[in-house]
This record gives C-alpha cells, sequence and structure tokens, in this order.
C-alpha cells in the first residue's frame, strides 16, 4: 500500500488530524498537499494535546518524514513559530522537508485578506484572514513569491514590487490603507531564509522515488470536500482543492500511484464561516453537539455551526473524490440522544432529490429530509471492537455506510490516539 490520501469529507474539522496521527507510526512520509495555517488539526497524545495548523500531522510521530508540498501557501513567519513551539515540546522536527515551489504568504496577503473581508460585509466568507486567498490569487495571476525565490535577493525584489505595484494602489484607493512598501517585505522575508533553507527540498523527486521504494506515503488534506474551490458550496469555500485530486497536482505524484483515498467524516456535521447548511440546527440540539463535541475551531476560536448527519454530502464526497473509505470519528459525542436524525435526501422546491444539487441557488433552498435512527446511552468510549458497541450504534454505522457508498473501516470513539475502533486496516 505505497500511497494513500486522507481527506475531510464535509466542511473540514472532521477529525483529520486525529487520523493521520493514527497512521503516522506506520507511515513513512506524510505529506501537506493544500491550504495552509487555516487549518487547524488537533492532535491528543496520552495527556498532550496538540495544535497543527501548517505542519503535517505526522511530524509527532518520529518514524515519519513531514512534507510541505508545492500546493500549500507557507507563511514563514508561522512555520518558524510551529516549529519552535513544538521543538520546545521536546518534538524533533529535524526531518521536515519543503517544496520550494510552495508559495509565500506575506504580510500584504493577510492584509488583503482582512481589507477585502471587511469591505465585503454582510457578503464576506468568513475567512480565518490568514493570506490564503490572495496567495493563491497571486499564484494563479502568476505573481507569486515562491519559496525558492529566498534565495535570490534580485530575483525576490523584483518580484515583491511587481506584487505591490497594482496592491498598493488598490489598499491605497479602494481600501484607504496605507501603501506597503516593498523594501521591508524583502527584508522580512530575508530574515526567515536561513532558517528555513535546512528543510527546503525538491519534494516531488523525493515523494515519486519514495513510492518507486515501496514506502508508505500518505497525503494529508486540509480542510474538506465542501470546502474545495472547484467542488465545494462555491464562493463559501477555501481557495485549494482539498479533494483528491489536489493530492496529485499538490505534490507532484501522478493518479496512478495512488492507492487509496480515506474520507474523513464525522458522525454529524459542522461547519465555520458562512454558506448554506442545510442540516444546521439552531436548537438546543445545535447546542448540545456544540458543547458535547467541543466544536469551537482551533485556528479563530469561532463557534462551530453545527448540525445532523447529511448523507448527501456523503455521498457527494465519495464519487468527487473516489472515496475507498470511509474513517466516522465522533461516534461518541452522538451518546445520549433517544432519536438521531439524519438527512437522507433534499426537498428542493417541492421536490425529493437525491445527489447534491450543481446549482448554487438550488443548494441554499434545499430543505433536510429526515430519517429517524433509534438511538443509545451506553458509554462507548472504551470500545475496541465493532462489536463492543450497543446494537443501535452499531446500526447508526451501518445505516451511514449504506447510505454514503463506501465502506466505513474505522470509528472514533473519542479523541485520544487510541480511542478508535479499527474494522479494516488502511494498510494493507
Ligand atoms: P481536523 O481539522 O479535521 O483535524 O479536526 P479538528 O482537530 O479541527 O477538530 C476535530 C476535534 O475532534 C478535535 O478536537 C479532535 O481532538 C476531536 N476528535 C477527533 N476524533 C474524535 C472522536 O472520535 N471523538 C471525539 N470525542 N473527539 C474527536
Ligand atoms: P481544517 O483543516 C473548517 C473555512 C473558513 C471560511 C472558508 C475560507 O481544520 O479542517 P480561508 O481562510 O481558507 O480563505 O477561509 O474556509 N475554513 C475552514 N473551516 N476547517 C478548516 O480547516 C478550514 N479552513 C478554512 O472558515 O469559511
Ligand atoms: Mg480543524
Amino acid at each position: 500500500m505505497p500511497a494513500l490520501v486522507l481527506l475531510g469529507a464535509q466542511w473540514g474539522d472532521e477529525g483529520k488530524g486525529k487520523a493521520t496521527d493514527l497512521l503516522g507510526g506506520s507511515v513513512d512520509y506524510v505529506v501537506r498537499y493544500q491550504g495552509g495555517n487555516n487549518a487547524g488539526h488537533t492532535v491528543v497524545v496520552g495527556d498532550q494535546k496538540y495544535a497543527l495548523h501548517l505542519l503535517p500531522s505526522g511530524i509527532l510521530s518520529p518514524e515519519c518524514t513531514p512534507v510541505i508540498g508545492n500546493g500549500v501557501v507557507v507563511d514563514p513567519a508561522v512555520l518558524l513559530s510551529e516549529l519552535s513551539g513544538l521543538n520546545e515540546r521536546g518534538v524533533d522536527t529535524s526531518k521536515l522537508l519543503l517544496s520550494g515551489n510552495a508559495h509565500l504568504i506575506t504580510p500584504y496577503h493577510t492584509t488583503v485578506d482582512k481589507v477585502t473581508e471587511r469591505f465585503l460585509g454582510s457578503r464576506k466568507i468568513g475567512t480565518t484572514g490568514r493570506g490564503i486567498g490572495p496567495t493563491y490569487a497571486d499564484k494563479i495571476n502568476r505573481v507569486g513569491i515562491r519559496v525558492q525565490d529566498l534565495y535570490d535577493e534580485s530575483i525576490l525584489t523584483q518580484k515583491v514590487e511587481a506584487a505591490l505595484d497594482f496592491k498598493n494602489q488598490i489598499l491605497a484607493k479602494l481600501y484607504n490603507r496605507r501603501a506597503i512598501s516593498p523594501a521591508a517585505i524583502v527584508e522580512e522575508m530575508l530574515t526567515y531564509a536561513e532558517q528555513i533553507k535546512p528543510f527546503v527540498a525538491d519534494t516531488t523527486l523525493i515523494l515519486n522515488n519514495a513510492i518507486d521504494d515501496g514506502k508508505v506515503v500518505l497525503f494529508e488534506g486540509g480542510q474538506g470536500t465542501l470546502l474545495d474551490v472547484d467542488h465545494g458550496t462555491y464562493p463559501f469555500v477555501t481557495s485549494s482543492n482539498p479533494t483528491a485530486g489536489g493530492a496529485c497536482t499538490g505534490t507532484g505524484v501522478g493518479p496512478t500511484k495512488i492507492n487509496r483515498v480515506i474520507g474523513i467524516l464525522k458522525a454529524y456535521t459542522t461547519r465555520v464561516g458562512a454558506g448554506p447548511f442545510p442540516t444546521e440546527l439552531f436548537d438546543k440540539d445545535g447546542e448540545a453537539l456544540r458543547t458535547i463535541g467541543g466544536e469551537r475551531g482551533v485556528t479563530t476560536g469561532r463557534d462551530r455551526r453545527c448540525g445532523w448527519f447529511d448523507a448527501v454530502i456523503a455521498r457527494y464526497a465519495t464519487r468527487v473524490n473516489g472515496l475507498t473509505d470511509f474513517f466516522l470519528t465522533k461516534l461518541d459525542v452522538l451518546t445520549g440522544w433517544e432519536q438521531i436524525p439524519v438527512c437522507v435526501a433534499y426537498e428542493i422546491d417541492g421536490k425529493r432529490v437525491e445527489e447534491l444539487p450543481y446549482s448554487q441557488s438550488d443548494f441554499h433552498h434545499a430543505k433536510p429530509v429526515y430519517e429517524m435512527l433509534p438511538g443509545w446511552s451506553e458509554d462507548i468510549s472504551k470500545a475496541k471492537t465493532f462489536s463492543d458497541l450497543p446494537k443501535n450504534a452499531q446500526a447508526y454505522v451501518k445505516a451511514l455506510e449504506e447510505m454514503s457508498g463506501a465502506p466505513i473501516s474505522a470509528i472514533g470513539v473519542g479523541p485520544g490516539r487510541t480511542e478508535t475502533i479499527e474494522i479494516n486496516s488502511f494498510l494493507s
């Protein structure tokens, strides 16, 4: 099993960090392929809790080489502070590899992110304010700054000047902000250059060679399928491709080398930021999911919007990612409900619809059609095998599996590494 992708099947925060960390000890490389420090991945190891934003969750497994691929956008200040935070806690980060082709988030990208959101007012996306969208926009506009540019001062200066030429006009004339000095940006970026240099590598070559040598490579997605810029709830999305294809473009590894695609799926649904969310709850059940599930953003500290499980979305994730398996997380959070509603289809303008509508307006009008499944009250956090689960919890998992279109190969029953029921090995 040389290469597998692990990604979010909903709107992010499904528990990708925990799932990656669980496999980390058995894989040789864990690779981030898109996004940046908009991600917030929580990993609980024993009594230690880690919040990772930019670094791959595999960094916590000493055997594993963590890699930041070309598709990631990297804020060098955040990278260095995340590394030193881990070093202070005794984590060895020296094996990290960083693609020289990854694009850099600079202070002007975070400024543009924040002023654009303010300008949009009630139409805002609710971004994390980390400069993600503006950095990807510059990449596509061919005015981005790459990690490798840090090692040629004259090129770096030319590129920063070119990027700011236009942006400063907008900042000053449209947003009424002070222009940003290219020289100050270059100076700041150069302070990071030497510190980052030991990690910079031709990651595409290294990863392809590793796969050819039979090493196990795990691609870890940030965000989730419905936040994908092509396949998500556009424009309420992030600016990259968390879906499976992103693992190829974001690392330079071809699709024929990837054997398995695992969708991380929460037993209910959450979303942060603006945008449609058919099963969202505004009542005491939503509040209970938020409280019991600890649904508060790791990156921004915002409360997550909460709702029941949506099988239409799970089926869609199976389709657009070619999922081979699901990892169902946070089943323990649903303990205590007498009945658990599950959205099996939508009603749109009086018609029942089984698949996610491609029209944004239809999706905004979608009303969930619920089926009620019987709940359970027993504590499931100590369950080690599927048969340890109460019958109704087993039936809930089986029903979700049937509706979602791929086997559920693992179940999370708590935040810790060991609080997992493994049904089929991901690595066989
Ligand atoms: P990510 O962004 O997909 O990595 O997910 P987050 O870390 O943002 O949010 C998931 C939260 O759920 C974290 O606090 C995890 O520690 C926690 N978590 C993960 N799996 C489980 C589980 O099976 N049960 C419970 N109770 N918590 C879990
Ligand atoms: P992980 O990896 C949940 C959301 C933001 C906003 C939209 C665009 O922890 O699952 P951006 O800053 O990316 O331009 O914001 O995407 N968003 C996330 N929501 N989990 C995440 O990451 C997210 N990363 C971005 O809230 O709605
Ligand atoms: Mg998260």
